[in-house]
């Protein structure tokens, strides 16, 4: 699949269309990453559990009686009906609808109609017949899973990017939440890389497509000014974050006075604890993208997932992720705020939107889809920091973090097993070599 993004900085365009590709990926990347699940104040007690999809496998995210996070599939053995159909709640068991089969918190088998006449077959055991369990780790409130068994630790998946992680996760000793109320759900006729890519690494688009070529600041309050001063694109195991230094840049477009009061009286504690280069990157203009599809937004903290549906077709969850200290009148101005900017009817959201629908359906001609597309942005090039953990490209406004993100993807395509796929050092891997 290499080949695909060949030559240096061009990427074939049938790689946003073609069915057999997206088939792959379904088996080499979905089947097997890391992916993000749930978050832990979903699952505040035993019983509780969320519905989502690992790829299009529809999955269960349920906490058990132990305290623990179960993630199994969503689809009965008997006869593979889905077996749960609300999105969250709380529950004992879980009932399949066709004949009754029952499951356990954990996706065990417990009991079904006529049990009698199982046991009286030889060769039966329940324990054969739960739903199937995945892998499950967490990172600092966040859930993941991965149906690989030959998987890497999540600590291994997500390496050095938990460095850049805890500039949203760890602000203070309360830990985050995503804000009740669930999350808004759509569905977009794209294929999910083009979100994820406008995530990892894009700011180049919010120039012309969020402000039509123009180039506003917004006062003393902060401002979208995108250039390559003091600003970063940052890479490990394919994960990409852009961001500059303005602290509220993008908090400062939701135009809340008292939102940005609270989080400038916040901005010495967090600089304490995280250091002044972190604590820059807190509500600044900036992108993230976990790899493959889970991305969120710092400033308005929208963090989403890009659920593959088809090569063409894309369903887009998304959450308002906060520090559960936040005062409960500034959770809600961010849950507005967030709402307004990047929600399916949000005003920035909309624009994006139609912009991945066109780059996806304009690939329907023959001739369109063996054309390639132009990934040469990278004026700085790519290089290690002394400080700043995983490839750090000097400067925003690159095309750094989606080649990492295409390399990245190419690598788990191509890849047999998971040892086939590199994984860069972690700080723990530094430390124990010392
Ligand atoms: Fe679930 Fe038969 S399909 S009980
Ligand atoms: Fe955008």
């Amino acid at each position: 699949m290499s080949q695909l993004l060949e030559p240096a900085g061009a990427v074939d365009r049938r790689i946003f269309w073609d069915q057999k590709i997206y088939e792959r990926e379904l088996e080499r990347i979905f089947a097997r990453a890391w992916l993000f699940v749930a978050h832990e104040s979903q699952l505040a007690e035993p019983g509780a559990f969320v519905t989502t999809y690992m790829g299009e496998d529809a999955v269960i995210v349920a906490r058990g009686d132990s305290g623990a996070i179960n993630v199994f599939l969503n689809s009965c053995p008997h006869r593979g009906n889905r077996v749960c159909f609300a999105d969250s709640g709380k529950s004992r068991t879980f009932t399949c609808n066709y004949h009754g089969w029952a499951f356990g918190l954990d996706g065990a088998l417990k009991k079904m109609p006529k049990m009698g006449l199982y046991k009286a077959t030889p060769g039966f055991r329940t324990e054969d017949w739960g739903l199937k369990q995945a892998r499950v780790e967490t990172y600092k409130g966040l859930v993941f899973a991965t149906f690989a068994e030959d998987a890497p630790t999540l600590a291994a998946y997500l390496g050095d990017f938990r460095w850049y992680l805890d500039a949203v996760l760890d602000t203070d000793d309360s830990g985050t939440e995503f804000l009740p109320g669930g999350a808004t759900r759509s569905v977009i006729a794209c294929n999910w890389k083009f979100p994820a890519d406008n995530f990892v690494g894009d700011i180049y688009h919010a120039l012309w497509t969020h402000l039509g070529g123009s180039e506003p600041t917004l006062g003393r309050h902060g401002g979208v000014i995108v250039s390559n001063e003091g600003s970063y694109q940052v890479s490990v195991n394919g994960h990409g974050w852009e961001f500059n230094d303005s602290f509220l840049g993008n908090a400062a477009t939701m135009g809340d006075r008292d939102l940005l009061r609270y989080m400038r009286s916040r901005q010495e504690a967090i600089a304490a604890r995280l250091g002044e280069f972190r604590m820059t990157m807190w509500g600044s203009v900036a992108s993230a993208t976990v790899f493959p599809n889970f991305s969120f937004l710092p400033g308005y903290f929208t963090f989403r997932t890009f659920q593959p549906k088809g090569p063409t077709r894309t369903e887009i969850h998304a959450w308002t992720l906060v520090p559960k200290s936040m005062p409960e009148e500034i959770k809600d101005r961010f849950r507005r705020g967030s709402m307004r900017t990047f929600s399916p009817s949000g005003l920035l959201e909309m624009d994006d939107g139609e912009n991945w629908e066109h780059s996806t359906s304009a690939n329907a001609g023959f001739v369109t889809r063996n054309q390639k597309l132009c990934y040469q942005m990278a004026p700085e090039g790519t290089r290690t920091h002394a400080e700043l953990p995983g490839e750090v490209t000097a400067g925003q406004l690159s095309d750094a973090n989606q080649r990492a993100f295409y390399t990245r993807w190419a690598e788990f395509m191509d890849a047999e097993r998971w040892a086939d796929i590199p994984l860069s050092p972690t700080f723990e891997d530094r430390r124990a070599a010392e």
